[in-house]
């Protein structure tokens, strides 16, 4: 859905470009192991369509976003390619499928080197987060063309986090070190946003194993800045976030009126 459709993609203060036309990378090639045995996580279906299809949609959704970058598993390419042409995808949006790496930061990686020229926004966002709302993706959008280098959706914690030091031995008990104050820590979600020089330079330069594009940029001494992120934009992990994902699903549709 586009209720809030953002402005024409140009003229744009992004590294003072005229056009600042946006792509998004989808790093879909994990195994998923921690949802249990079966297909790749992001070949799972939710409401009878596979995650990836969804997480497409979302980022498609923007009209801002005209080309999407699928990081398929590194030996099916040629499945998810199949997988796209079966499904009804917007056809201003032009897509690309790419084999990936062992980790996601070599997924991005490989998204990023192929990218066209022309394209001044990044987004990466994990395929395992199929449902974050277009609103979202507008609000990290709107955010880089503002001026920002790198832009991350997030949220408040529910719960106290406990910074422990590895147990003394198996079947130790982990001590507590520190308890971070809450007020000052967010829960990051994707897509992350990127003027795509600046994630260039810091795919180029940060060579650490990192969880998020984000980070990468914080090391270069850049400031990242957030926006409010979703509740459901949470990525689908264990078995229970299915759970979840089809309920969000069924609401959704409920609401459609279908
Ligand atoms: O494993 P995790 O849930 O952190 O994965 C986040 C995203 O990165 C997922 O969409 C997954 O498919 C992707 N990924 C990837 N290449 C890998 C590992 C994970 O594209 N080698």
């Amino acid at each position: 859905m586009t209720d809030d459709p953002l402005p024409p993609p140009s003229p744009s203060p992004v590294s003072g470009r005229t056009a600042a036309r946006t792509a998004a990378v989808i790093p879909a090639a994990g195994r998923g192991v921690r949802l249990g045995p079966g297909a790749p996580k992001a070949l799972r279906a939710l409401g009878g369509t596979p995650m990836l299809i969804h997480a497409i949609r979302a980022m498609a959704d923007s009209r801002a976003v005209s080309l999407v970058v699928v990081v398929a598993p590194p030996d099916g390419a040629a499945e998810v390619k199949t997988l796209l042409d079966a499904h009804a995808l917007p056809d201003r949006t032009d897509f690309l499928v790419v084999p990936g790496g062992e980790s996601r930061q070599e997924s991005v990686k490989l998204g990023l080197d192929a990218l066209p020229d022309g394209y001044d926004i990044v987004l990466v966002h994990d395929a395992a987060r199929p449902l974050v709302p277009v609103d979202t993706v507008d609000a990290v959008i709107e955010a880089v063309r503002d001026g920002a280098p790198a832009v991350v959706p997030a949220l408040p914690l529910a719960d106290t986090v406990k910074q422990v030091e590895p147990a003394a031995g198996p079947g130790e008990p982990e001590p507590v070190v520190a308890t971070p104050d809450r007020s000052l820590l967010r829960a990051v979600q994707t897509p992350q946003g990127f003027d795509r020089a600046t994630l260039v330079r810091a795919h180029g330069t940060v060579k650490d194993n990192v969880t998020d594009d984000a980070s990468m940029v914080e090391q270069l001494g850049l400031t990242v800045v957030t926006v409010p992120g979703h509740e459901e934009a949470f990525k689908v992990t264990r078995p229970l976030d299915l759970v979840l994902a089809e309920a969000v699903l069924a609401r959704r549709r409920l609401n459609d009126g279908f």
